[in-house]
Order: C-alpha cells, then structure tokens, then sequence
C-alpha cells in the first residue's frame, strides 16, 4: 500500500519534473528564437523578408520598377535589372513590330529576368500578347484592365509566370481564382492609371488575407521605410514607378523630370471628372494646363448634349481622344504644359536625380535602417 503511494507520488512528481522541462525547453527555445530576430544583422532581417520575393522574381532585390509607357523601354529596362531590381518592359501603344525588337534588345543587354507590360485595352493589346509568348519572355504582366482566364492559361503554359494588377479586394480575389501567379496590388496613390481605394485599406483587404500568391504591393512607395514595413507586413516585394523617373538612366525629357523635382504630393491628382453623362478614366498625373481645360471641355460637351447638338458616343469620343500622345508629348517632347506628367502623389517625397544605382541602395540602406528601429522597438517590451 505504501509503496503504490510512493509509486503514485514518484511518478507524479516524474510528470510534474516532465512538464517542468518542456516549459522550460519553450522558454528558452522561444527565448532563442527572439535572440535570432533580434540578433539578425540588418541585411539578414531583410534577406528572410523578402526571401519569398526574390525567389518568386529570380532577382537580388524584389524591388520592382513599374513599367512606365515610353519611359521603360530595353536601356531603362535593363539596366534596373543589371543593379538586382526588376524591369518591365512596357508595351504601351507600341508597334508590335518595334515591341518586339525591344524585347530582342532587353535579351542582348541583360541575362537577368524582366517582365513585359501589356495594356489589355491597348489597340495592340492581342499582338502583343502573341510577341511576348513567341520570344518566350520569362515574365508578363497584365495591366489596364484584366486578363480573360484562357489567356493567363495560354501565358502560363508557355513557361511564363502572370502578374496582374488588383486594385480592389474582388478582383484581387478573382484574379487568384483565374489562377495568376502573383499580384501587384496598387493603391490609388499610384502615378498612371489608378483605381479608386487608397493602399491603405488594399493592404487591410487583401494583403493581410491573401496567402495562395506573393502579393507585390504599389503606390506611394518611395522610401526604404515604408518599403520595410510593407515587407514586415506580409508583401512579397514592392513596385515603384515615379520613384524612378528620378534617376539619371530614365531618358525623359529634362522638363518632365524638372516638373517632378518641383511638384509637392497634392499636385498629383486624378483625371478630374464632370458629371456622371461623360466617363472619364482615371489617370494620375501633375495638375497642369492640359488638365484644367479638359475640365473646361468636359462643361462645354454638357452643355451641348443639354442642347441636344451634340450625341453621346461624339461626345464620350472627344474625351476619350482627349489626352491620346498626351503622355509622349510630355516624356519626349518637355510639354509640361499640356502633355501628361504622369505622377503618384510620392512625388512629394523625391527631388533629386540620383543614378539608378545608388537609388535602389538608398531604399535598401533606409529599409535596413528603419528595420534597426524596429527591432529596438521590439527589446523594449
Ligand atoms: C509616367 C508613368 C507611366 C506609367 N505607365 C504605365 C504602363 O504603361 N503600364 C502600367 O501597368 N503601369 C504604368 N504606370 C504605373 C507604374 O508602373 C507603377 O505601378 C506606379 O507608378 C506605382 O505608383 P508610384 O508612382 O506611386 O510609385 C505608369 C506610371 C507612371 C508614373
């Protein structure tokens, strides 16, 4: 009798000492694990964040630079790619026959991967696509509007990989469904052709949700510190486009650049819209001449259809035709005036030229940096 008690005591004591141990193997394991984070060296904590992305992308630095019509062209594309970043080539309105020669020329300058642009509302949108399958190109991504499933199915089979652009949660979710690879969800903070939600809330919908594809994040990105915490909070890599017109690679014209060094972040605004009668497409770009007039247009075509003088599919035709070579006059030919200075509100955070180089290592060193900070942050609990 007495010696089952003892047995009973010694093996509860035998549980007691067992449990004892595992809690104090987790203590000191989590312990350990802490200690790791908190000791990584700053590159290390950025390597393990964007570790998914880089692999995803093939490049040193999933830092992508955001194709930008008549701007990201085989030079500018490949020499992003040749710092460890990642280019795209933008197909815009191109000919397809010089699209084509551009991808033969991104080829020869660079053994890096890149991606191609491809407008799915472009006139040339269908023979782009065939281009981009027939030189095999190891990335493509959809933009303008979106993709029909045959034809990522075509992309994908052809040894591909898909991006497409999301900007709101239902179609962040639909694209997945159509089976792309990756996202790239943009906030309406973005230079060019926007949607309607800040990155913000995106981030909230799908960001935070999203686990089946990386989830590359755009937008009013233009520091190394918010980079960091895009990447701290779930994203795969980033994308930046008015960041990079900054740089002394990006062949614009002298006056584009100028206009970016002087605007502030409010001078960035969407393509004003009167009335609900006209559809207008959203275009972010630097408040200029150009944008106050097609305002004055928009009241004067009103009026007129008010006046029965004029029909809707006229009207809706001469806004439409409106900012057609808007973006090129401004890029190429300095008319800073009427032209399309195409711009996100993170122009208010860049003024200087810099090349592209030690652009892509200020965003590293500021995204390790401010990475530091977090970490002392975390000691102090
Ligand atoms: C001048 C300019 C032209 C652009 N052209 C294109 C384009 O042809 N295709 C596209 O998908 N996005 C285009 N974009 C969007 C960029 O690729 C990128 O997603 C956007 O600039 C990111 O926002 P950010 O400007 O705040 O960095 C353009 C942006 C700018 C500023």
């Amino acid at each position: 009798m007495r010696s089952a008690r003892h047995a009973r005591t010694a093996a509860g004591i035998g549980v007691q000492a067992r449990n004892a141990g595992i809690i104090a193997y987790i203590i000191v394991k989590s312990k350990f694990l802490f200690q790791i984070i908190l000791g990584k060296d700053k590159m290390q904590l950025l390597e393990s964040l964007w570790k998914k992305g880089k692999f995803f992308l093939g490049v040193r630095y999933p830092i992508i630079a955001g194709a930008m019509t008549w701007i990201s062209d085989s030079q500018f594309v490949s020499a992003v790619c040749n710092e460890g970043a990642f280019g795209c080539l933008a197909a815009g309105n191109m000919e397809p026959e010089v699209f084509n020669e551009e991808i033969k020329k991104t080829k020869e300058l660079t053994d890096k991967p890149f991606a191609v642009n491809l407008i799915t509302i472009a006139p040339f949108y269908k023979r782009h696509l065939e281009v981009a399958i027939d030189n095999r190109v190891p990335f493509i991504v959809f933009a303008g509007s979106y993709p029909r499933k045959p034809e990522i199915e075509r992309v994908k089979a052809s040894g591909a990989k898909v991006l497409s652009f999301a900007s709101t949660e239902s179609l962040a979710h639909r694209l997945i469904d159509m089976g792309v690879d990756a996202l790239i969800l943009e906030g309406f903070e973005a230079g060019g052709h926007v949607g309607h939600v800040s990155l913000g809330i995106l981030l909230q919908q799908v960001l935070f949700k999203v686990d089946r594809v990386p989830v590359f994040v755009a937008g009013g990105i233009a520091t190394g510190e918010f980079m960091a915490h895009l990447l701290l909070m779930g994203a795969a890599g980033v994308q930046l486009g008015t960041f990079f017109v900054l740089t002394e690679e990006c062949r614009t014209h002298p006056k584009f650049k100028e206009a970016f060094i002087r605007a502030r972040a409010r001078d960035a605004i969407s393509t004003p819209q009167i009335g609900s009668d006209l559809k207008v497409v959203a275009v972010r770009a630097l408040r200029n001449k150009g944008h106050d007039s097609f305002s004055d247009l928009q009241i004067d075509l009103i009026d007129k259809r008010k006046r029965k003088e004029i029909s809707h599919s006229e009207a809706q035709y001469q806004v439409e035709a409106y900012w057609t070579g808007a973006l090129r006059r401004a890029v190429k030919e300095g008319d800073v005036e009427m032209g399309s200075l195409m711009a996100g509100q993170s122009v208010g955070l860049v003024d200087q030229i810099r090349p592209l180089k030690d652009a892509i290592h200020l965003l590293i060193e500021d995204a390790e940096a401010e990475l530091e900070k977090v970490k002392e942050r975390c000691q102090m609990f």
